[in-house]
């Protein structure tokens, strides 16, 4: 939630991170911890002899199907490479990828970082790749290159920031152990509560440390991304830096938004921090508008989905009174847009609430369910608004009050695409279905009617 400024600092990470890495033999990681616990060094300490990274991490790229960015920390400067080969290939056949340095220096500490770009992977292909540097190197990962038709998995997690990372830590493992088919995964945004905040980094990445080393990760830039230590506004500075996502051509928001192609879908990942990043440059709005028009006119697929931080609708507050139900800043400007190019699917988040809104058209609901299926996707940290939200008479379905944390499953089939909502224990709370309609795509020659059932 971001209607406000913060008004207070919150609490730091209590306990020190569980950071865990990939290690070839004989290293350890080595913290050192202030007297308050919080970390206070996390940069990889290398023993001899060994080849310890950490943060190992798939970020998304335009064309998952042929290519990778695989990013990590480590103390070594020289000779780091990513090693390819086909699964089940012998190690020799390994295609090698210079690593460059993307060190930057953030809350007082130096985060010593790589990137390696992996290209000419073929779609539909069983991969595994390693951080290699000398005779050293990591143990082999597994990296997929999805098929164009590729039926798959994507887990979603909603906000994550926190004051104490450990209930995110614990669901976003155990999602991952009972969906570890998934492909790919996103988080919504406020990924951390405080974007400068080193600990609060290296908790969040301690939560998807597996998951991400094994499908490419999809970052969505939220409020809190822009938040400094004063709990000031600022740049995303940590948030760009960590998350080397596909490039949109822009000389003022390079990375802010972007877009790929995962199997037949398109996403498209809005940046909603239009107020924020206003008090440093202007056009981002203005600009993005432009932008999707193009991007979806040239690369549009079987099914188009939005990913942005903040919601669609304004809700009513609880005690609140002359705060209205409506549509909000965000939706007056992009669902016009959504309804224009036929987008089939929008993930929102930022509200820290999951509620299922059903299909939107021209602000409306249509008996033949029109426009957008828009989803806000819930909570994923310790930061809950229990008893805020009142209901929105566009809401179809919402979880038990007061809300716990949630995270969400879409399957991407043939003629079908299937949400649904679960608790950390795994119980289902909600799931739609969308499909396409056909003869909607008939009768005007665009795929952009959309049902659910
Ligand atoms: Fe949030
Ligand atoms: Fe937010």
């Amino acid at each position: 939630m971001g209607d406000h400024q913060p008004i207070s600092r919150r609490t730091f990470i209590k306990a020190a991170a569980v950071v865990t890495g990939v290690i070839a033999a004989g290293g350890a990681a080595v913290l050192r911890l202030g007297a308050f616990g919080r970390v206070l060094d996390t940069a990889p300490h290398e023993l001899p002899g060994s080849l310890y990274v950490e943060r190992l991490r798939q970020i998304v790229t335009q064309d998952p199907g042929h290519t990778r960015v695989i990013m990590w920390e480590a103390a070594r400067a020289e000779g780091l490479v990513v090693e390819v080969c086909e699964e089940g290939a012998a190690e020799g056949n390994a295609r090698r990828f210079p690593a460059s340095a993307a060190y930057f220096s953030d809350d007082g500490i130096d985060v010593r970082q790589y990137t390696a770009a992996v290209e000419g992977l073929s779609p539909g292909t069983s991969y595994r790749y390693r951080v290699a540097a000398g005779d050293t190197a990591t143990n082999w990962q597994p990296l997929f290159a999805p098929a164009r038709d590729e039926t798959y998995k994507m887990l979603i997690f909603p906000d994550s920031q926190s004051s104490d990372y450990s209930d995110w830590i614990r669901m976003a493992h155990l999602a991952w152990a009972r969906n570890t088919d998934a492909q790919i995964f996103c988080n919504m945004g406020d990924l951390v509560d405080n974007g400068e905040d080193r600990a609060q980094w290296v908790a969040f990445f301690s939560g998807i440390d597996e998951m991400q080393r094994a499908i490419p990760f999809v970052p969505v830039m939220g409020n809190h991304e822009t938040y400094d230590r004063s709990w000031k506004v600022r740049l995303p500075a940590a948030y760009l830096n960590y998350f080397d996502v596909p490039k949109n051509g822009s000389m003022q928001f390079e990375r802010y938004y972007y877009s790929f192609d995962y199997g037949d879908v398109h996403y498209v990942v809005l940046c909603t921090q239009q107020q924020e990043i206003g008090d440093f440059k202007d056009g981002l709005v203005e600009e993005q508008l432009a932008w999707i028009r193009r991007d979806i006119n040239a690369r549009r697929r079987k099914w188009n989905v939005v990913l942005m931080h903040k919601d669609v609708l304004q809700y009513r507050i609880n005690g609140r009174p002359e705060r209205t139900e409506g549509f909000s800043e965000d939706g007056n400007i992009w669902m016009p847009v959504f309804d224009e190019l036929g987008i089939d699917i929008v993930f929102t988040a930022h509200l820290h609430t999951y509620r299922n809104r059903g299909h939107i058209f021209h602000f409306a609901k249509t008996p033949d369910k029109k426009g957008p299926l828009y989803i806000i996707t819930g909570v994923a940290g310790n930061v809950r608004y229990p008893n805020l939200w009142v209901d929105h008479a566009m809401d179809e379905a919402t979880l038990p009050q007061p809300e716990t944390d949630n995270y969400l499953t879409m399957e991407v089939g043939a003629d079908a695409v299937e949400i649904a909502c679960f608790l950390p224990d795994g119980t289902e709370m909600d799931r739609v279905r969308v499909e396409k309609n056909k003869s909607l795509k008939k009768r005007d020659g665009r795929q952009r009617g959309t049902s659910h059932f």
